[in-house]
């Protein structure tokens, strides 16, 4: 499995599914949550309302991956996968941020998807530290045993975080 890192807008990336940081209720929000909402259109909204009406008290649940379509964005699917807020690293953040990373690959397998594309989960909004989060990413990745995934992309979005990035890329797995 090739793995890129790019600095760049997610919602225009042509791979088979993209990978949105959400929060449990799954219906939008701010940061590249609310960028993809705006580029995919008001039928991403509706399908995940659909989604949520499916999902015990109509919420997702942290580290798990949820699949809809894309509405009008240039990939096929959108993978929301809800990261852990962190507190201080010693209340189960490291492995819920490994968990969507896992999951969001296992939903993609399942639609036999050759290529994904990874924001910088949970590193905004959520306040996980940058190195420490991509530390986890690299190394989930790495360790996941592809199908059909040919292509992960790390999607970076402010400046200086691709070369955190390949700092962890450059290091021997
Ligand atoms: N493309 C790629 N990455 C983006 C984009 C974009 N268009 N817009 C923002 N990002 C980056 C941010 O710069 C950050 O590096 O995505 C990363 C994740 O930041 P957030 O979007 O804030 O997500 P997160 O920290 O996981 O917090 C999730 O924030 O936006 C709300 O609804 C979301 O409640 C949820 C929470």
């Amino acid at each position: 499995m090739n793995i890129e890192v790019v600095t760049g807008n997610i919602t225009t990336l042509e791979v088979d599914a993209i990978v949105n940081a959400a929060n449990c209720g799954l219906l939008g929000g701010g940061g590249v949550d609310g960028a993809i909402h705006r580029a995919a259109g008001k039928e991403l909204y509706e399908e995940c309302l659909k989604l949520v009406e499916g999902l015990p008290e109509h919420r997702g649940t942290t580290g798990q991956a949820y699949l809809t379509g894309a509405g009008r964005l240039p990939c096929k699917f959108v993978i929301h996968t809800p990261g852990p807020v962190y507190r201080d690293g010693e209340h189960g953040e490291p492995q819920l941020l490994a968990n969507c990373y896992e999951n969001s690959l296992r939903r993609a397998e399942e639609m036999k998807c050759s290529s994904i594309a990874f924001p910088c989960i949970s590193t905004g909004v959520y306040g996980y530290p940058k190195e420490a989060a991509a530390e986890i990413a690299i190394r989930t990745v790495r360790s996941f045993s592809p199908v059909t995934l040919e292509k992960v992309v790390f999607c970076c979005f402010e400046p200086g975080d691709e070369e955190i990035y390949r700092k962890f890329l450059n290091k021997k797995s």
